[in-house]
């Protein structure tokens, strides 16, 4: 079966015009201006057609095909936690954000510590819906912050990341040797970075000493002294102050393998204690946000994550943090990013879609053959209304319903 997308402005990472796509079973296998509908075959009396080939020419229509996203953050509360999300109705938000790829937290209930809870509920996500669905390890058994056998018996390449999200594992000799076996068994780290000394007082401080303490343990463990070619891979979530992304973005240039995601939320919003939504980490003031698109304009922001964090009305009443995304994320950043003038399209599929797939090692993020064709096609002129209430995911908790934003998701393929 074929399928081409013919006159329709195309954007990936490097690309942005308007043109063809052919498709065969899923991969993409041409790219250009123009595409001749390939393969005519002679069928009777009806003449000369391709009975394998579905065109679609979007001539006149005012719209754009990018590479499906991929999330590299996101809470589908299976399971145990199912009364605010579950593994259909969070892929299923996915899907309506643009999205055929989400790595899912492993503070579920039981957690998510090992391989066979992991491969269990990206089995049973297969079953339910089409998009890729990785479920990360707790770096901690249980998340309780100091046990670290069940990763001991992870073999080298078995799985791509751990982590304790929703917390930061506070005690540094724990945090080195998973830095150790992370190395060793080719993980990479994904830092929720708060030191729980201060998060009752100061988070601004608990982000940024937690993503100090980290650089500095991640650059002794994985560079200190040694020869070795394998230096592990350091990412910190939800990255949300200027001195965080400062001191990422001079580790970087040091040369250490540290990157970083932001959220759309952290770029959208700025908070204060008179005036916020609760969510971890805070939303933070305008010279943070500043830092947070500057640092994405000079590269050192790898991805956007959604940080989908799904609550009931009830919990967040009773002061849960997070907010859901992934069905606002694409018109957030677009909106605030691209309309904004701070980066390009091309710019922002990277950030939503080339860059996180590569991480999951996925065939996808870029419109060239021999990729998956995942792609999402979108809306970008027609100002609307967010409605939290037409929304496939089972909660509502955003302070960004009824806003008004440009940058529809009209498609996902
Ligand atoms: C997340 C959650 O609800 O699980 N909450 C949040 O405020 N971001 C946990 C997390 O991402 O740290
Ligand atoms: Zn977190
Ligand atoms: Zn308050
Ligand atoms: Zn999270």
């Amino acid at each position: 079966m074929q399928t081409l997308y013919k006159n329709i402005r195309i954007v990936d990472d490097t690309q942005d015009f308007t043109g063809c796509v052919l498709v065969e079973d899923g991969i993409i296998t041409q790219v250009a201006e123009t595409i001749d509908e390939p393969a005519f075959e002679i069928l009777g009396a009806y003449g000369l057609y391709n009975s394998n080939l579905i065109v679609r020419d979007f001539t006149g229509e005012d719209v754009v095909l990018m590479p499906a996203f991929t999330d590299l953050h996101a809470h589908f509360r299976d399971p145990g936690f199912t009364y605010k999300e579950d593994l259909q109705t969070g892929c299923e938000a996915a899907i309506q954000g643009g999205y055929t790829a989400v790595n899912l937290m492993p503070n579920t209930n039981p957690v998510c510590s090992s391989l066979k809870q992991a491969r269990e509920i990206e089995k049973r996500a297969k079953e339910i819906c089409g998009i890729t669905v990785n479920q990360t390890l707790s770096m901690t058994k249980d998340l309780e912050g100091t046990n670290i056998e069940h990763l001991k018996s992870l073999k080298k390449n078995e799985i791509l990341f751990v982590t304790d999200d929703g917390k930061g594992v506070q005690d540094d000799a724990v945090m080195r040797q998973i830095f150790e076996i992370c190395k060793e068994k080719n993980i990479t780290v994904l830092s929720h970075a708060e030191d729980s000394k201060y998060s009752a007082t100061d988070m601004r401080k608990a982000e940024n000493e937690m993503t100090a303490r980290d650089i500095r343990l991640f650059e002794e463990v994985c560079y200190g002294g040694t020869t070795a070619t394998e230096r592990g891979h350091l990412h910190f979530c939800h990255v949300s102050t200027e001195e965080a992304i400062e001191m990422i973005a001079e580790a970087q240039a040091k040369g250490l393998n540290i990157t970083c995601e932001v959220t759309p939320h952290h770029i959208f919003a700025t908070g204060d204690e008179a005036n916020h939504y609760r969510v971890n980490p805070p939303l933070r003031m305008q010279e943070d946000l500043d830092a947070l698109i500057k640092a994405m304009q000079a590269g050192n922001v790898f991805a956007i994550a959604t940080d989908h964090a799904p609550h009931s009305l009830e919990d967040k009443e009773k002061g849960a943090p997070g907010m859901i995304g992934l069905e606002l994320a694409f018109p957030l950043c677009y909106t605030k990013l691209v309309r904004g003038g701070f980066l390009t399209l091309s710019q922002l599929v990277k950030l939503m879609s080339t860059n996180p797939s590569a991480m999951m090692k996925l065939n996808k993020g870029k419109i060239v053959e021999g990729m998956n064709a995942e792609f999402v096609i979108a809306e970008l002129q027609q100002e609307y209304v967010i409605d939290v209430f037409s929304m496939a995911t089972k909660s509502r908790n955003t302070p960004f319903n009824g806003i008004s934003v440009f940058g529809k998701v009209l498609e996902v393929i």
